[in-house]
């Protein structure tokens, strides 16, 4: 009851009632043609809060009086506080890990050009692996020169360009990020995924530091007991490139049905940054300063790497179809609390 009393003269309190300040501070010291809208809105405040005011009293009333009981034996309300998405959570894991290597995170736009999707990684129009790409064009982009049509991101690897031609090396950075193919949804593949790109640019990096890199983070992702190994592979925008396996976390190597037998599982790709790629920065960063020098494979050398969050949460989760991800089934999302 005292609290009722309580909030009736914070708000009507003839002294210093809110409404009273409200009153002075708006609606007497407004211009004049304001004044109707603005009483209009002030009186429908007053109302509401008498409103509230006098059925909260006459509730506390009831209860007083006996007529009305408040059971305290009642549960109270559950309150499902939200978790992160397990995508999202994995995600953050791997970009953690990086960070703790002295990583910083860059992102970029889902709406690329076909200069940083493809022609700046070393992927030349008509080039056949641009077809590995599937790739979601925009409408309506015929009339524009081939390198400033737009398209959905096909890979993460765009903005290892973006940041290379807006920062001189050292480079470390991470790039977290939504990627779009022209694919059918099936048991491992969607239309939208997710990625984690690396670059490092620094001078005498070297495969050695690729392959240590990579083999501390699958162990700090999977467990220290985990194995890499590197296998020959092609990207245009790397080289030598590679695709790295670990050993089969459900069997330990034995051979099981999740890695075919074969005791490894295939997770992400990598290889040393392709001087190609460097001289399409330097060209593009000395449109700027026309004697930038910066990204001179005489004198710098990098890697990088790309990775599927969904592979690497499947992988993690023992989880069997990609689809769960994007259900927003409970009993799915729920088992991640
Ligand atoms: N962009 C590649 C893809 O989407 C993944 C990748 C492979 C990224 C090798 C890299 C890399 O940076 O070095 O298939």
């Amino acid at each position: 009851m005292r609290d009722a009393e309580a909030f009736r003269l914070r708000w009507l309190g003839r002294k210093q009632g809110r409404l009273k300040l409200i009153s002075e501070a708006w609606l007497k010291s407004g211009p004049t043609d304001a004044r109707k809208p603005l009483g209009i809105r002030f009186n429908q405040l007053k109302q509401q809060i008498e409103e509230v005011l006098t059925s909260v009293s006459l509730r506390i009333q009831k209860v007083l009086e006996g007529e009305e009981r408040v059971d305290i034996t009642l549960p109270g309300g559950v309150r499902a506080p939200g978790i992160p998405h397990p995508l999202l959570k994995t995600m953050n894991e791997i970009v953690a890990v990086f960070h703790h290597l002295g990583y910083s995170t860059a992102l970029g736009p889902q709406v690329e050009s076909d200069f940083y999707n493809f022609e700046a990684l070393n992927f030349p129009p008509n080039h056949p692996a641009r077809d590995t790409q599937d790739t979601l064009v925009l409408a309506d982009q015929q009339a524009k020169p081939s390198r400033d049509r737009l398209l959905m991101r096909t890979h993460t690897s765009p903005v290892q360009i973006r940041s290379m031609i807006a920062c001189a090396p050292p480079i470390r950075i991470v790039v977290p990020g939504k990627v779009h193919r022209n694919d059918a949804a099936d048991a491992t593949h969607s239309p939208v995924f997710h990625q984690v790109e690396g670059l490092c640019v620094d001078t005498n990096i070297t495969f050695s530091d690729l392959k240590g890199t990579l083999d501390h983070a699958m162990k700090a992702l999977f467990g220290s007991s985990v194995k890499t190994r590197f296998f020959p592979s092609f990207f245009p925008f790397t080289e030598p490139s590679a695709d790295v396996q670990i050993s089969c976390i459900f069997c330990s190597g034995a051979g099981c049905r999740k890695c075919k037998q074969s005791g490894w599982i295939e997770l992400l790709g990598c290889g040393m940054v392709d001087p190609t790629v460097f001289a399409s920065v330097t060209e593009a960063r000395r449109k700027l300063n026309p004697a930038d020098d910066a990204y001179n494979p005489a004198k710098i050398t990098g890697f990088a790497f790309g990775m599927g969050v969904e592979r690497i949460a499947m992988v993690q989760h023992g989880i069997s179809d990609i689809g769960h991800f994007y259900s927003g089934d409970m009993r799915f999302l729920e088992q991640f609390a």
